[in-house]
């Protein structure tokens, strides 16, 4: 089978409402698929989907091995890569922000600590603001870095607030709000237009009606 247009999935906190958002605009993989299974195609064969960690849909999108892709402002601040971005999903919302520990004791260095899987969002608003900081690179799990003494605060993606609420630590400073972005590699954009216009309008049909269904 030859696809018409390849499409990365971001996996994980944004891959169910991603694919609930395609089916509803026609673009529907089959129920029974292994989530395993990281390439197939979908029901009506034109459509190939890609599964990937949501820090990489912003680099198969920009080498053109997917046209498109499903990936958070929060993955996008981060990334250097160069995409378009023609439309925001209206998903997975969420706040990038810094959260420290209700008590933070005073760590005796004019250098503040700071653990963060954005290392880049983060020396970038704390440099804005002339604080020396320390950014200490986790992949995961940075809400234990305050905790046990590795960070004096992090800079993370907060969607509910729980992850915080359970480790004691709550938001000081919102840096940005995040949601998901449909991304277009420039190449495809030009080259494959009319499917691409095409998937870009049904998607915004389906917001657009949700739009309309949860107005009062
Ligand atoms: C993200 C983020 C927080 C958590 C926030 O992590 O880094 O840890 O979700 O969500 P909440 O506000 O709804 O609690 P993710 O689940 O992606 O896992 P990770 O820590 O392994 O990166």
């Amino acid at each position: 089978m030859t696809a018409l247009l390849t499409i990365a999935i971001p996996k994980g906190r944004l891959e169910t409402e991603t694919l609930e958002l395609f089916a509803a605009a026609g673009f529907r993989l089959d129920s029974q698929r292994d989530p395993r299974q990281l390439a197939c195609f979908d029901e009506a064969g034109r459509t190939r989907f890609i599964f990937v960690k949501p820090s990489d849909v912003p680099v198969y999108v920009e080498h053109g091995i997917a046209d498109c892709g499903v990936v958070g402002r929060d993955v996008l601040f981060e990334s250097e890569a160069d995409l378009l971005q023609p439309l925001s999903l209206k998903i997975g919302s969420c706040r990038i922000a810094v959260a420290a520990p209700a008590n933070l004791p005073e760590n005796g260095h004019t250098m503040l600590r700071v653990a963060t899987k954005y290392p880049r969002i983060a020396s970038r608003f704390f440099g804005e603001r002339g604080q020396p900081v320390e950014i200490i690179e986790l992949s995961g799990s940075v809400e234990l870095a305050p905790v046990l003494g590795l960070a004096d605060c992090i800079v993370d993606l907060v969607e509910t607030g729980r992850t915080l609420r359970e480790n004691g630590l709550s938001v000081t400073e919102v840096i940005a709000e995040s949601s998901a972005q449909l991304v277009v590699n420039r190449a495809s954009y030009q080259l494959k237009a009319t499917v691409i216009a095409e998937l870009i309008s049904a998607l915004k049909g389906v917001l657009d009606e949700v739009a309309r269904a949860s107005r009062p």
